[in-house]
């Protein structure tokens, strides 16, 4: 018998980080990879817009027989999620709630700070999750639209990106929050330059990681875990899949073989 994949869809490469995670934890399992080249960027796009794509999406992807869809990306996860678990006939699962878990549980002032894009901050689905968690939080918001460009132009290790960064960060720098989730699919390419700004004190939060690990006991506790045998990566993308490949073997140093191409009817 064939093995059903887990399907995982971003607006572009930014899930890429979080399919890295899923294959590391998973390594048995199927993976079936849909980037919205075609609609990227999510982050500035209306929850209308952004649902109807990641409706197209799911369908396709439950089409190919996916037995859990992984929503990679902050922005859908943050205004998509409930229409998309109301709609699906798989499990659902986004970033959302297991960053703001994590988050949570590692605060020490109960001070914490999410970067995301002008959508996911305008959507508070983080400091709704977070305040669920600890209704004592104490939460700041911050978008940083500029740092997904500068993470495709491959801009990440230069002083441009340094000289943004300390801009977008003042504000979370002197909120005093101990605390930061990097609430967007392309922040952790960030990560060395987002430490370098607010310290060595300050712990940043990946969700890709408890994503991948809340997928993983999901399928066990459910008994559809793959135990043996390497699993299979497939990757479409909306619009040009050879952009598409050369920048994820830039960012992520991972390679992901063949890059289909999906048009939806979006
Ligand atoms: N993947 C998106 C997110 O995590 C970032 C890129 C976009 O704006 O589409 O929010």
């Amino acid at each position: 018998m064939t093995k059903k994949a887990i399907g995982v869809f971003d607006s572009g490469l930014g899930g890429l980080t979080i399919l890295k995670a899923l294959r590391q934890t998973l390594p048995h399992e199927n993976l079936i990879y849909f980037g919205d080249s075609a609609n990227v960027p999510y982050g500035s796009k209306s929850k209308q817009t952004v649902t109807r794509f990641s409706l197209d999406i799911a369908r396709f992807l439950e089409g190919q027989g996916i037995k859990m869809l992984v929503i990679a990306c902050n922005t859908a996860s943050a205004l998509a999620l409930p229409e998309l678990r109301k709609r699906c006939g798989v499990p659902v699962l986004g970033v959302i709630e297991p960053g703001a878990q994590k988050a949570a549980r590692v605060t020490r002032s109960g001070r914490v700070a999410v970067l995301g894009t002008e959508a996911t901050v305008k959507s508070n689905a983080y400091p709704k999750a977070l305040l669920k968690q600890n209704p004592h939080l104490h939460i700041v918001q911050q978008a940083c639209p500029l740092f997904v460009p500068l993470v495709e132009e491959n801009w990440a290790k230069t002083p441009a990106a340094r000289l943004i960064a300390q801009t977008y960060l003042a504000p979370v720098k002197q909120s005093k929050a101990d605390t930061v989730i990097l609430g967007c699919t392309h922040y952790p390419v960030l990560k060395e330059v987002i430490a370098g700004v607010l310290g060595p004190r300050v712990q940043l939060v990946d969700s890709a990681q408890s994503l991948a690990e809340a997928a993983q006991s999901f399928l066990q506790q459910h008994g559809q875990a793959e135990t043996s045998g390497r699993g299979k990566l497939t990757v479409y993308a909306s619009d040009d899949p050879a952009r598409f490949k050369r920048l994820a073997a830039y960012l992520l140093a991972d390679k992901i073989g063949t890059v289909h191409l999906k048009k939806l009817n979006a």
